[in-house]
């Protein structure tokens, strides 16, 4: 079963060509892809055809404010297993050896606290170039494992060393250094639908109706479907999260158009239901923004959202053969949590205490770790206290063991 993540530097030479073969090795493998182009880079392959392969978004630019909205370069830093650098021209290897940081690539390197791996490729003159060799000595001392470059025939017509490895050469040396088990995981080929974070309903063009949620929990639990060889649509309310790797994000603001989401994504084989989707939502939007010192503070009337679990709990052509949701409770966890079940209709109930009686919010929303109960039909698991990452892990596994159960267990 493989669940490695590879952040994919593709730096400015001829070279940066044989980086698409390579994404499609790893990609076949099961490895994901997050590409990072350079601006020479992009003089050669295109975003379009780079993230079309790693079938995730292209990162080029360190102040676009979409990227660093969705992902800021420390964070993108760390969502690997391996930093990978394909082709790694002179001036990338340079600017690695030197600490510089003045763009997505080098930032990215810089910030890095995983594994690097290179892939030389330039001019025999510039591999053999002592600036390079300082270079490539000090990248070597600092933890960076090369593979190549080969010596052969160059683009430039010399010939010598600086030619880049093959693809498949790197693919290799990538598994290796991953430790990667390449066997599919127990949800390859199943499709979980996963809901996360807060919704937001307008109250007018400015204001909406929201709560704490952070997304934390919900988007570990897409990422640890995603490692075990799921499809996973995750359907995402606003969070400051960047998407796991391997997990198709839909967007959605509020609690109707994440029902919609969640329709349209049907059939799915589990549905987890992690999303703190508002009870309610003003049953007009004002289309002007509401102004003070206009005869007193204004009358927001709610409705009841519909509730999306119970949905698509509910018996049907679609049902997913599991359907989990989580409870998020305050007070009287077991028996509110059980109530839950048997309201909605779902298979299993994951609840946990966020804590009452503090007006700054529950402890675990937001936090980074959880305690749950599992309640199921059969009866309950409590499970300690652990990372929301650890917690997810567990109940991807728990998944997994279920549907090839065929829901016995
Ligand atoms: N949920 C949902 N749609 C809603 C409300 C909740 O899908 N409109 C799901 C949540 O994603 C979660 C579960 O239902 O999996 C429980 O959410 P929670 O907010 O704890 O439950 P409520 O239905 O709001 O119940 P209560 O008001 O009693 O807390």
């Amino acid at each position: 079963m493989n669940h490695k993540r590879v952040l994919l530097i593709v730096g400015g030479g001829v070279a940066a060509y044989k980086a698409l073969a390579l994404v499609r090795l790893l990609r076949k493998a099961g490895i994901a892809v997050r590409p990072i182009l350079t601006a020479a880079g992009a003089r050669f392959v295109t975003p379009l055809s780079l993230s079309a392969l790693a079938e995730d978004a292209v990162r080029a630019d360190l102040f676009s404010l979409g990227d660093e909205a969705e992902m800021g370069h420390i964070q993108l830093s760390r969502s690997a297993d391996l930093v990978l650098v394909v082709p790694a021209t002179a001036d990338l290897m340079a600017k690695a050896a030197h600490g510089l940081a003045d763009d997505l690539a080098s930032t990215t390197l810089l910030a890095t606290d995983k594994p690097v791996m290179m892939a030389p490729a330039m001019n025999v003159r510039m591999w053999l170039h002592p600036a390079t060799r300082r270079n490539l000595a000090t990248l070597k001392s600092d933890g960076v494992t090369f593979i190549g470059p080969d010596e052969g025939a160059m683009a430039c017509g010399e010939y010598g060393p600086g030619r880049m490895a093959e693809p498949e050469a790197i693919f290799e040396a990538v598994v290796a250094a991953l430790g990667a088990d390449l066997s599919p995981g127990p949800l390859a080929g199943r499709h979980v639908l996963v809901t996360a974070g807060p919704t937001a309903e307008p109250i007018d063009p400015v204001r909406v109706l929201t709560n704490r949620s952070s997304g934390k929990q919900g988007y570990a639990i897409a990422g640890a479907l995603a490692v075990l060889g799921a499809r996973v649509t995750l359907v995402s309310g606003p969070t400051a999260l960047a998407p796991p790797l391997g997990v198709d994000r839909l967007n959605i603001e509020t609690a109707l158009e994440m029902e919609a989401a969640c329709r349209n994504a049907l059939p799915a084989d589990a549905a987890v239901c992690v999303a703190a989707v508002s009870d309610w939502r003003p049953d007009a939007a004002f289309p002007l923004k509401l102004k003070k010192g206009t005869g007193g503070p204004p009358t927001v009337s709610l409705v009841e959202n519909p509730d999306i679990l119970a949905g698509l709990a509910a018996a049907g052509p679609h049902r997913p053969g599991l359907v989990v949701g989580f409870a998020a409770e305050t007070h009287d966890l077991e028996d509110n949590a059980r109530a839950k079940l048997k309201r909605k209709g779902c298979d299993w109930i994951v609840a946990n205490d966020v804590g009452g009686g503090q007006a700054g919010g529950g402890a675990i929303m937001g936090g980074d770790e959880n305690e749950v109960l599992i309640i199921d039909r059969q009866g309950e698991e409590r499970w300690p206290r652990a990372g929301k990452a650890e917690v997810a892990r567990r109940l991807a596994a728990r998944i997994a063991a279920s549907l090839s159960s065929g829901g016995k267990i």
